[in-house]
């Protein structure tokens, strides 16, 4: 599958992992078009990736969506990769500091969204040759880093979804990818994510996003760079070895 000359819609495409993947696609040629919240952010990115198109929108709200497809579906009729990247990660305490709404929001943004958005956008996809839905997972999918219960477990269920999406559209000629970075060195990992993570290595969001392009294009459908692969492999051989880990990371947090 070649990554040129498409039109693409990266949804958290003016921060981190989709500002990069929306400045690598760009200079390949590709028209994209970055979806985030925040129009101060999305016009720092337009000033970082020249040609970049920008729509305003919370993914996590029903109305906002529809109106993403609709602006997509008049302005962009040759919309053919749909990238499912914005994302949230909040540290709960579980019984303490959960506040219903705010939980409610974070599954909203990482789970609900995308399958809504892929549901939404299949009708058109379907009508392109090669089209590609991309959603973008994290290693967490594999082994919950508890001190962001809700976020490693929507990440879990979207891995899930994404599987199934794939089988579900195999006969349609639409390619499902899901990318599973690991740890990324991006405004999502806070000073507190980074002190519970002491000793992790943080990915820079550029070679991630380079090699997820690569690999794409290779065919690859289920793309885990660095950690992220150790991490699937040690959920499979060592799960036990792994939540261990998991819960020394916890503890050095909570003291
Ligand atoms: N950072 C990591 O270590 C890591 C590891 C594995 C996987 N990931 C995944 O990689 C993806 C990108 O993460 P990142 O690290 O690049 O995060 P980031 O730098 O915090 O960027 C998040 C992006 O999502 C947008 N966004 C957040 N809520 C939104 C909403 N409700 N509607 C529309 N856009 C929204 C943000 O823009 P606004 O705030 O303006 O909306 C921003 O553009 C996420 O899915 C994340 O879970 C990250």
């Amino acid at each position: 599958m070649k990554l040129t000359s498409r039109t693409i819609v990266v949804t958290g495409g003016s921060s981190g992992l989709g500002v990069e993947l929306s400045r690598q696609l760009a200079a390949r040629g590709n028209a994209v078009l970055a979806v985030g919240r925040d129009p101060a952010k999305l016009a720092v990115a337009q000033s970082l990736v020249p040609g970049l198109h920008t729509f305003s929108a919370d993914v996590s709200d029903p109305a906002q969506r529809l109106q993403l497809r609709d602006f997509v579906q008049s302005t962009f009729p040759s919309f053919d990769m749909l990238i499912n990247n914005a994302g949230i990660m909040r540290s709960v305490a579980l019984g303490r500091d959960d506040e219903e709404a705010e939980v409610e929001r974070e599954i909203a943004v990482n789970l609900t969204a995308p399958i809504h958005l892929s549901s939404m956008f299949v009708p058109m996809l379907r009508e392109r040759p090669d089209a590609c839905i991309v959603n973008v997972s994290s290693g967490l999918a594999f082994a919950p880093f508890p001190v962001a219960p809700v976020y490693s477990a929507t990440k879990a269920a979207l891995h899930s979804f994404t599987q199934s999406l794939r089988i579900q559209l195999r006969s349609s000629g639409i390619r499902v990818v899901e990318i599973i970075p690991p740890g990324l060195d991006t405004p999502m990992i806070t000073p507190a994510f980074r002190a519970a993570m002491a000793g992790q290595r943080m990915a820079p969001a550029e070679h991630v996003a380079a090699a997820a392009i690569r690999r794409i294009e290779a065919g690859d459908t289920e793309i885990a760079p660095g950690a992220s692969s150790m991490l699937r492999l040690l959920s499979r051989l060592a799960p036990g070895l792994l939540m261990r880990q998991m819960a020394v990371m916890y503890e050095r947090a909570a003291a």
